[in-house]
């Protein structure tokens, strides 16, 4: 099969390696600005005009790995109008433009896939969708970013600094181009956005879901919930209650001894639960240019073989709702005032920061405290107790 790769950063560069591996499939073009040191090789085939992807037609499929949303969404439409089958890691364009790409795929007879989408290397969306299509889902949860776990691993495990952290983590390919993405949370919710969606074929929205990072976390936190036996990761978390989810993206504190706590460097660990099925967990590289380029290399196998995957063209009329969400939560804060005061079971007062431990709190409110506290500039973190 021909096929071309839009955009040759980590993911795009990834992809072409692994397609290599895989065989049975030629790179005709990559679409790019400029090449890339180390592939000086592929020169010829770079291209920085999408018509001659689209108005080439010996090329079947297209790979989208540039990122962002415009002007991927753009050239995806192109590719799928011209009949090109999609393949895209791109999570920004799939929790944005699902339905739209989606009707597009269909009304031109191709295929999108984005099992890299969630999860990088792991077949996390494959699986949930296998899953579905038996068994009624009930939660979905978990540790999907990459660059994040590094940090928190690093700092529990070995002291280490955030900053250092981060910028080892850009440095081996695991972080955003913008890494705030990353470390605000926002990452997370895009992976938390497209996994709610497919598992309950709901409709819900980033702005939906409340999002908090780890971009507050100092230290002292790290050290405060080690002396506690609890260990600090950044969750995604969407659970069916009725006609609607709860869903969320938060710090969390887990048991030294749990699976999340124990969930190295830059893994991921997802885990459904579904009626019958019960409970399971899917574990790995979450992110970088080799696990991450081979999940979008087995989406083009798959669709070069013609295996079909059941994705809902669009969603029906499940939405977030939070109102009924409350948890007991870590806050660290740097005094105690009338606003805090009330919310707090117990505390401890070290060198004039308070480490308290919150009564049931409503997800929402904790939420808005946070980034009302982070808008001012004060200092603060919360993460949520994990049952
Ligand atoms: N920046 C992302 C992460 C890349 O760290 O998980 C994989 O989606």
């Amino acid at each position: 099969m021909k096929i071309a790769i839009m955009g040759f950063g980590t993911v795009g560069s990834g992809a072409c390696e692994e397609a290599k591996t895989a065989g049975g499939i030629e790179v005709k073009r990559i679409l790019a600005r400029h090449g890339r040191e180390g592939y000086e090789y592929l020169n010829d085939i770079i291209t920085a005009d999408i018509d001659d992807i689209t108005g080439d037609p010996e090329i079947e499929l297209v790979i989208e790995s540039m990122g962002g949303i415009e002007p991927a969404r753009e050239y995806v439409l192109k590719c799928l109008r011209a009949g090109k089958h999609v393949v895209t890691p791109n999570k920004n364009l799939i929790s944005a433009c699902y339905k739209e790409l989606m009707e597009e795929a269909e009304k031109n007879g191709v295929r999108l896939r984005f099992t890299s989408a969630v999860g990088g290397g792991i077949p996390w969306l494959f699986n949930l969708l296998r899953t579905k299509r038996a068994d009624s889902i009930t939660s979905v949860r978990g540790i999907v970013n990459g660059t994040c776990n590094y940090i928190l691993d690093a700092m529990h495990d070995k002291g280490a600094d955030f900053g250092d952290m981060l910028r080892n983590a850009q440095e081996l390919g695991y972080a955003e181009a913008d890494p705030s993405s990353d470390i605000e949370g926002t990452d997370t919710l895009r992976k938390t956005v497209i996994s709610t969606n497919l598992a309950f074929d709901a409709a819900v929205t980033e702005e939906e879901v409340p999002c908090y990072g780890i971009d507050t976390i100092k230290a002292c936190d790290i050290a405060y919930l080690k002396e506690k036996g609890l260990v600090c990761r950044l969750m995604m978390s969407a659970v069916k209650k009725g006609d609607a989810i709860e869903v969320s993206v938060e710090p969390a504190a887990f048991g030294k001894d749990s699976l999340e706590a124990n969930v190295k460097t830059n893994n991921n660990l997802i885990t459904l639960t579904a009626e019958n099925i019960g409970t399971q967990s899917f574990y790995g590289q979450g992110a970088g240019m080799y696990p991450t380029g081979q999940s979008v290399i087995q989406d083009v196998l798959d669709i070069r073989d013609g295996k079909e995957m059941e994705i809902p063209a669009a969603a029906s009329g499940l939405r977030a709702d939070n109102s009924e969400a409350v948890r007991r939560y870590y806050i660290r804060h740097d005094r105690m005032c009338e606003h805090i005061e009330p919310l707090i079971d117990t505390f401890e007062e070290r060198d004039g920061i308070y480490y308290c431990i919150s009564k049931p709190i409503k997800v929402g409110d904790m939420h808005a405290m946070g980034h009302h506290r982070k808008e001012k500039g004060k200092d603060m973190f919360f993460a949520a107790l994990a049952e």
